[in-house]
């Protein structure tokens, strides 16, 4: 299986990057081939016409050739995802809300066709682990993680679980990360009773 985790985060070292790296050592240890889709050279949407682009009714993007259709397509490949960012402001970093805006304008976009043989969202029935580390105050996980899930209910993604880490829980947070990634690679579906 393949595990993509979606990183709004800038820095290299620091918690947030700390956390990702347990998030990669489970899914992998889950027997996952993992990547990193980082979303910080990712430019925002150019919000075509009065509202809507192309994204509305071919779901590609017609700026997509500076970085975002290949994404968009790595987005497409995986079968589970790990979406991840720092806090920023209470939200999620500038970066990742750029790009699943975007993101969700191509793929949301795609349930709402009654027609049969229609195409699914790329996140349709797929797992994702949503994880938010806020730094400084502690304040903020929350409203982030809100941020993260109502772009999973639009774009159909199946939340697995949502942490939020600070410099306080980091310690058993972490290994509920690494569990989390670990449990998703092996194929626990949501709602499993273990
Ligand atoms: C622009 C900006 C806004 C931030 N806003 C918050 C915030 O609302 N709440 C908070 O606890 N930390 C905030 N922080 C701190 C980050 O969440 C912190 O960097 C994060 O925990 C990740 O840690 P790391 O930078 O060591 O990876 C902010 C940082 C920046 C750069």
């Amino acid at each position: 299986m393949k595990y993509l985790i979606i990183s709004g985060n800038p820095k290299k070292d620091g918690l947030c990057d700390s956390i990702m790296q347990e998030v990669i050592r489970g899914a992998k240890e889950g027997g996952a081939e993992v990547s990193v889709l980082s979303t910080q050279d990712i430019p925002r949407c150019h919000i075509c016409g009065e509202g809507w682009g192309s994204c509305i009714s071919s779901h590609i993007c017609a700026f997509g050739n500076d970085g975002f259709t290949e994404a968009q397509k790595q987005v497409a490949s995986a079968d589970a995802y790990c979406i991840i960012t720092p806090v920023y402001w209470g939200e999620v970093s500038e970066s990742l809300k750029a790009f699943i805006d975007r993101l969700r304008r191509c793929e949301a976009t795609k349930q709402w066709s009654r027609e049969a043989g229609a195409v699914k969202s790329a996140f349709a029935g797929k797992q994702a682990l949503l994880v938010a580390s806020p730094g400084g105050s502690g304040n903020g996980a929350l409203s982030c993680l809100q941020q993260m899930e109502r772009f999973c209910q639009h774009t159909g993604a199946a939340i697995f679980d949502h942490i939020g880490i600070n410099r306080w829980n980091h310690n058993y947070k972490a290994k509920a990360a690494y569990e989390a990634a670990k449990a998703m690679a092996a194929g626990r579906t949501v709602g499993t009773t273990v």
